[in-house]
């Protein structure tokens, strides 16, 4: 099965796919470990900055071997690309998807730029994601407060659907009062149900993806499944866990200082917290 497939099950089946974000071997390990122990596809995602560290063709070469390795389905995306050529990069290079965030643009020069990386993605068959309304944030924040969403970020539905209609993309972002990062209590604010009803009125059967999943609370997540979000990207929890993998060992008296005997400790946190998001995201 493609992943185009899995996502049209998924709408069908109401679950949701999870994206997982990697920039090391380890990260990937735990996350393929996890999708193999349950037994289900998973996609991977790396944005720009994630590639920058790993390199494109290793994140591709790596994601093949491991799917051999763990006899697991998995499909790359490109995430949060802003730039034409790292995204032709990762088409010709062999990604099954590809992110284009046009949030920071007008909604005509959006609509624009992401009609012309799906011209060029859909004649190899490689599956487009845009995003309409502004999902603020870093994946590396952890915020201390009460993350405030301002109503002009949120997805408007009618903007969702000329745009839909305008560039043809396969998936779409949203903004329903998800952000990327975490607060510290670990609750994001409550999703905007209400708008993502009224998106997905308009939106037919588009892939609707929620970005920022980190954090977010698990009745929100269980009632977005129900109303059409079919894929949910995960990071800064991912990267939470790989570092309390690492702070474990660091923080004892006599630590390892081989990496083979300690980066195990952060592919075990990992794996578990993909776990936890894969079942949660199941029917
Ligand atoms: O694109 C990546 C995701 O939206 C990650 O969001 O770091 O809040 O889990 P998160
Ligand atoms: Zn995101």
């Amino acid at each position: 099965m493609n992943l185009k497939s899995y996502l049209k099950e998924a709408q069908k089946k109401q679950y949701a796919l999870g994206q997982f974000n990697f920039s090391t071997l380890e990260q990937l390990r735990g996350i393929f470990l996890a999708a193999q122990e349950l037994k289900k596809p998973i996609i991977l995602g790396t944005s720009p900055g994630e590639i920058s560290y790993l390199g494109i063709k290793e994140a591709i070469a790596l994601v093949e071997i491991s799917k051999e390795k763990y006899k697991v389905n998995a499909f790359l995306n490109l995430d949060h690309a802003k730039d034409f050529d790292i995204i032709k990069e990762a088409i010709d290079y062999g990604y099954s998807a590809v992110h284009f965030d046009g949030s920071y643009l007008t909604l005509e020069e959006n609509i624009k730029k992401t009609k012309e990386i799906v011209e060029y993605a859909h004649k190899k068959n490689v599956l487009v994601e845009g995003e309409v309304g502004a999902i603020k944030t870093e994946s590396s924040k952890i915020y201390n407060q009460k993350f405030k969403i301002n109503e002009e970020d949120l997805t408007q539905p009618e903007d969702a659907r000329r745009f839909i209609e305008e560039t043809g993309v396969d998936s779409l972002a949203i903004s329903i009062g998800n952000f990327h990062g975490i607060e510290l209590k670990g609750k994001n604010p409550k999703l905007r149900l209400d708008r993502l009803t009224e998106i997905k009125k308009k939106t037919g059967k588009t892939f609707l993806v929620l970005h920022g999943g980190s954090g977010t609370r698990k009745e929100d997540i269980k009632k977005a499944i129900k109303l059409g979000i079919v894929k949910i990207n995960i990071n800064t929890e991912l990267r939470i866990a790989y570092y309390q993998g690492l702070k474990r060992n660091f923080q004892k008296k006599n630590f390892e200082l081989a990496p083979y005997k300690y980066l195990p400790l952060a592919i075990k946190k990992v794996k578990e917290k993909t776990i936890e998001k894969i079942k949660l995201f199941s029917l």
